[in-house]
């Protein structure tokens, strides 16, 4: 079995957008590799064991003082770098060269001539191909010791090289699929430059994992709390493959899921996948809890209390259980190291079963802390997981009481469940469902009328909420064609008694949020 993690990129963030898809991209080359803040500390980054280091872009300008700087060790440790955008204009500076403020910023496609020849660009030079430009500075003359590569009117000076002492910078973003030849380029400075073996596969991950958890844990019983989300699904699939019948899986059907979910799960996972999963059925007692509560941030406490008291009560009756598994992946650790520097600029609050194990006494188990969610996706393909669970739209936590607005009622549940039902079954048998990243339906527990048949109606009202997004902090509603909606309208309408009226959301994020609570 190759070492996944033996040959490694470094990546340093200077904050720019597309940081974590520069890794993304080398991970897909099939290469380890991390994301370290611009300012780690030199010892961290040579204890890193890097074969290259790449060094993102970022918002600042280097023509003001005080920006930040790649520390001048990593340029002349003789391992190969590569500067994009900021990395570049940083790197240029440092080591001599002129960065000046572009008279045109320039934000989208641009044509870029690939000059001279040169180890980054293989077979592409003397080509011009299109590439994605973001920046407001630009280099105007290289450090001594690099040439010019890559040019355009605006950025005359688009790509630099130094072959000799394996330090290369590009103007444009090559992490951006925009970027025609980006991923080549990539992969020239991973495995050409760097000499990276491509060891980092779905196949290898999960291998390295199962040996990984098997020393981690030895003899001892481990528990998860299973959602049916992708994240800890994949956990329970790899653990079932690590420890067998030492993993113990409580799924806690809190009445409050979609239509069908709870007996999909047990299916899948017990069934199908041989996971021991102990279901509890607590619909009522959720009901109980939150009968009357219509403040959405109460009922959420309500919801989560409630969740950690049943947890921790069918702990309790587990016998040797020491560890608690979590689908904690790769994202959630950088941004809540960005959380203690401080350094992030839009945290996502964390809605895990946080605190659990500190108060359980568990220690805790997270085998895909590593992982991007899409790797996480390739390695739940992999591990027999169906499609529908791997590619599924999230759901949040408090499941359908952030969708049902004010206070819960199984009433409105259950009208709420089968118009959500209908809405992703028409997505799905419309090929429209892999096209948005979140759909669901909310329920409004006003009245409205309607004509049905001859009589008149007064009942509820159903909104339809879709929405495109790449990072869920910021996203544009869904652009649904019109005959579509149409007629998911027309189904809930005449198939679920007690709708009378169904609107489609067209609120953006900000200002509105994804969900309606
Ligand atoms: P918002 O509504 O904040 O949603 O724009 C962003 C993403 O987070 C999900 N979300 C939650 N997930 N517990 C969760 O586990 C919650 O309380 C919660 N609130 C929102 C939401 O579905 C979307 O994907």
């Amino acid at each position: 079995m190759p070492d996944i993690h033996a040959d490694r990129i470094l990546i340093l963030d200077f904050g720019s957008q597309y940081t974590q898809l520069i890794a993304r991209r080398i991970r897909e080359l099939g290469t380890y590799c991390e994301i370290y803040p611009w300012d780690a500390a030199v010892e961290k980054i040579i204890a890193f064991h890097a074969k290259g280091i790449v060094l993102s872009g970022g918002a600042e300008s280097v023509t003001v003082d005080n920006t930040p700087k790649v520390s001048a060790s990593v340029l002349t440790m003789g391992i190969p770098v590569l500067g994009i955008c900021y990395g570049m204009q940083t790197m240029s500076k440092q080591m001599g060269g002129q960065v000046e403020i572009a008279d045109k910023r320039e934000f989208g496609y641009a044509q870029v001539k690939f000059e001279t020849s040169s180890e980054l660009f293989s077979d592409i030079a003397g080509h011009t191909l299109d590439v994605w430009m973001s920046h407001g500075d630009r280099v105007v003359r290289p450090p001594t010791g690099f040439k010019i590569i890559a040019s355009n009117e605006s950025a005359p000076v688009a790509g630099i090289a130094d072959d000799q002492r394996k330090l290369f910078g590009l103007q444009f973003h090559p992490e951006v699929t925009h970027t025609e030849q980006g991923k080549r380029i990539l992969q020239c400075f991973v495995s050409k430059i760097c000499n990276c073996s491509a060891t980092w596969t779905a196949v290898n991950v999960i291998h390295a994992s199962i040996e990984q958890i098997r020393r981690q844990v030895a003899s001892d019983h481990v528990l998860l709390a299973l959602s049916g989300g992708v994240d800890s699904s994949v956990v329970a699939a790899l653990l079932q493959q690590a420890i067998g019948d030492r993993l113990t899986c409580i799924f806690v059907d809190t009445g409050l899921l979609r239509l069908n979910e709870g007996d999909q799960v047990m299916e899948i996972f017990a069934r199908h996948l041989g996971v021991r999963v102990i279901r509890v059925n607590a619909g009522q007692r959720y009901l109980d809890a939150l009968q009357g509560e219509s403040d959405p941030e109460r009922k959420r406490k309500i919801i989560g209390n409630l969740f950690i008291d049943i947890f921790e009560r069918e702990a309790g009756k587990l016998e040797n259980v020491k560890w608690l598994a979590q689908g904690t992946i790769y994202p959630d650790i950088i941004e809540s190291a960005a959380a203690t520097t401080g350094k992030a600029k839009l945290i996502k609050s964390h809605h895990n079963v946080a605190g659990l194990p500190s108060k359980m006494q568990l220690q805790l188990i997270e085998p895909l802390k590593e992982l991007f969610k899409d790797e996480v996706r390739n390695v739940g393909l992999e591990l027999g997981i169906p499609r529908a669970i791997v590619f599924r739209h999230p759901f949040p936590g408090p499941g359908l009481g952030v969708r049902i607005l004010g206070a819960v009622e199984k009433k409105y549940a259950d009208l709420l469940r089968r118009a959500d039902d209908i809405f992703i079954m028409e997505l799905k048998s419309n090929d429209l469902y892999d096209s948005v990243s979140q759909a669901f339906a909310v329920f409004m527990p006003v009245k409205s009328v309607g004509i049905m048949g001859d009589g008149r109606e007064y009942d509820y009202v159903i909104a339809l909420r879709a929405v495109e997004t790449v990072d869920f902090m910021t996203a544009r509603w869904a652009r649904l064609p019109y005959e579509f909606l149409s007629h998911v309208s027309r189904r809930i309408i005449n198939e679920v008694a007690g709708i009378s009226r169904v609107t489609y959301d067209i609120s953006d994020k900000p200002p509105a949020t994804i969900e309606w609570e």
